[in-house]
């Protein structure tokens, strides 16, 4: 995992790949951009933009992948992300192959970081992760998820 910010994204330590991820995605503007999947680099970097209300982390479980990294960018309000190292994962569901993600009801040694507008978070594949948590009460926010294709680091 790793945490940095859009308007500084060359002081994360990122490589090369998800450097130029992330500076692809902030040049397509998603701020501006209506819900819905928008192609950066064909199948291997794309983004999802979200309009979505923060939950109960009770609500919810957490997300793996196995194929793609996923960076996680707050565009409007405030996101709680609880997440966990690789191998944390607890009661899993099954994985779901063809969408590159399997569900899970509990991270062991979970932790927590609170996402501000222009904070983006990075889970790579194996790490667990529960976006969209609310604090003391539910928002609106709105957000990107831009999916990397982990080959493209190889
Ligand atoms: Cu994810």
């Amino acid at each position: 995992m790793i945490i940095g910010n859009i308007h500084h994204p060359e002081c994360a330590g990122l490589s090369p790949v998800l450097l130029q991820a992330v500076i692809l995605a902030v040049k397509a503007n998603p701020q501006k951009c209506d819900p819905g999947r928008y192609d950066l680099q064909g199948d291997d970097i794309y983004m999802n933009v979200m309009r979505l209300s923060t939950q109960p982390a009770q609500s919810k479980k957490a997300e793996l992948h196995e194929k793609f990294i996923d960076i996680q960018i707050l565009l409007e309000g405030e996101e709680i992300i609880h997440y966990g190292v690789t191998g944390s994962t607890r009661k899993c569901d099954a994985w779901h192959k063809e969408d590159d993600y399997q569900l899970c009801a509990e991270i062991a040694g979970q932790q927590q970081v609170v996402l501000e507008p222009g904070m983006f978070a990075i889970f790579f594949p194996g790490e667990p992760h529960k976006p969209c948590v609310q604090g003391t009460q539910s928002a609106e926010i709105k957000k990107t998820v831009v999916k990397v294709n982990h080959a493209l680091l190889a």
